[in-house]
This record gives C-alpha cells, sequence and structure tokens, in this order.
C-alpha cells in the first residue's frame, strides 16, 4: 500500500511539511509505504481552460507539459491513498495547490467524455476514483481558517470520486502555526495530522484487501 503525502506551501520546511510528514510517519506504522512531495519550489502552471482535456484525443494528458505538475500527476495515480495539506492563506489552500487541483480536471477525462464514446459503458475514468483521501491544514491563527481549507481539499477528492476520511476528531487535521518550525509545538495540532494517516492507511488498506 502507497500513501502519497503532499505539502501545498510554498516554504520549505515548514509547518505544512512538518504535518505531512507526521501524517505519513502514522501511514508507515500501519505498513504504509509513504511517498512525499512538496509544492514549494515546483513550477506549476495555472490551468487555461482551453479545454482539449475533454476530448477523446487527449487520453488523459494536459496540453500544458513543460511543468511538474505531470511528475506530480503519475504519482498520484501509482498512490492508494494520498494525504493532501495546505497552510491556510485567506481561510483557503495556498494558489499553488488551487493551480494543481485545476490542472487535475484532466485526471477526470483520461478517455475523453462519454459523449464521445457513445454505447460505452462506465461513462469518463476517473484516475484517483477510489483512492483514499485525507487532508490537513495549518494555520497562524486559532480559528483561522483551517476548517475552510480541509473542506476545500476534501471536496476537491470528491469531486475525483475519491473516497474520504476524517481523522477520528473530525473532518481532518487543524494545526496552528505562524512561524516556521512552530508547528512542532502543536501537541493537538500533530495528533490529528498523525490521526490523518492513520484512518488514510486503514481504509487503503482495507480496499487493497
Ligand atoms: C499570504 C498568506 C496568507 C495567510 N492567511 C492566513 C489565514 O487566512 N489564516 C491563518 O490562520 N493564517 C494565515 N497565514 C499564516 C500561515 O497559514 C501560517 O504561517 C502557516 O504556518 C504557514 O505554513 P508553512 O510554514 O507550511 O508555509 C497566511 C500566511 C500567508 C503568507
Amino acid at each position: 500500500m502507497r500513501i502519497l503525502g503532499i505539502s501545498g506551501s510554498p516554504r520549505a520546511k515548514g509547518n505544512t511539511e512538518i504535518l505531512v510528514h507526521e501524517a505519513l510517519r502514522a501511514a508507515s506504522e500501519m505498513g504504509a509505504k509513504a511517498d512525499f512531495i512538496a509544492l514549494s519550489g515546483k513550477k506549476i502552471k495555472p490551468c487555461t481552460g482551453c479545454g482539449t482535456c475533454r476530448t477523446e484525443s487527449s487520453m488523459g494528458i494536459c496540453v500544458i507539459k513543460d511543468d511538474d505538475v505531470p511528475r506530480i500527476y503519475e504519482a498520484m495515480k501509482e498512490a492508494d491513498g494520498i494525504i493532501v495539506a495546505s497552510p491556510v492563506y485567506f481561510l483557503s489552500v495556498t494558489a499553488q495547490l488551487k493551480a494543481l487541483f485545476d490542472r487535475s480536471v484532466i485526471l477526470r477525462y483520461a478517455k475523453g467524455m462519454p459523449v464521445d464514446r457513445p454505447g460505452v459503458p462506465g461513462g469518463p475514468e476517473f484516475l484517483l476514483k477510489n483512492k483514499v483521501g485525507g487532508a490537513i491544514a495549518v494555520g497562524g491563527g486559532r480559528d483561522g481558517g483551517q476548517l475552510f481549507t480541509v473542506n476545500s481539499i476534501l471536496q476537491w477528492m470528491l469531486l475525483q470520486s475519491m473516497i474520504v476520511v476524517g481523522n477520528n476528531y473530525g473532518m481532518g487535521a487543524s494545526a496552528k502555526a505562524g512561524m516556521k518550525g512552530d508547528a512542532l509545538n502543536d501537541e493537538i495540532g500533530i495528533a490529528m495530522a498523525r490521526h490523518v494517516g492513520l484512518r488514510v492507511a486503514e481504509v487503503a488498506g482495507k480496499f487493497r484487501g
């Protein structure tokens, strides 16, 4: 079982990364092989809305090929479970993570739209379908929008037909940390992140049988 953790922060080795590593450590303790991707320093071009992905000919390949997104999607496709974490930026996910989410529309049209394939059952092929997903958010404020941010991440997962889990506490992990490294002092935030890792690994493990 492979669990991928993605940090959506543009700040390298910050609080989001700390929390993702905690979640992945917990998943590893459940027997998962953990993979980690940080969006900091990655080139992620925004979706231009060209619509090519909705055609049969695209076959799940976006026309934008000269950035880091295709490699990130390969890692997502290989994972059984995906943990997505973001710092709260103005009550939501970072621009980098939102760009990644928008570009992921291609993963919903691996074989084009059903209308392009009359008589073919099953509808469009969603490449992240049935992968297990969990969310983590960290903000500098005590009630700084962590829940909105967790919600944005989970909503993206739902639109990808993923199976969304919480963490035995709530919808996902909420941590309070402002300066780089502060997450290490947020005992509850770290426990919540660990429980996201445990739940994602637990449910992904059941799916693998
Ligand atoms: C542009 C920007 C917007 C932010 N907006 C919020 C916010 O709305 N709520 C909040 O609690 N913290 C906010 N923060 C603080 C970060 O979420 C916080 O510092 C977090 O720990 C950063 O995580 P990182 O170390 O992984 O980058 C903001 C920070 C930046 C740079």
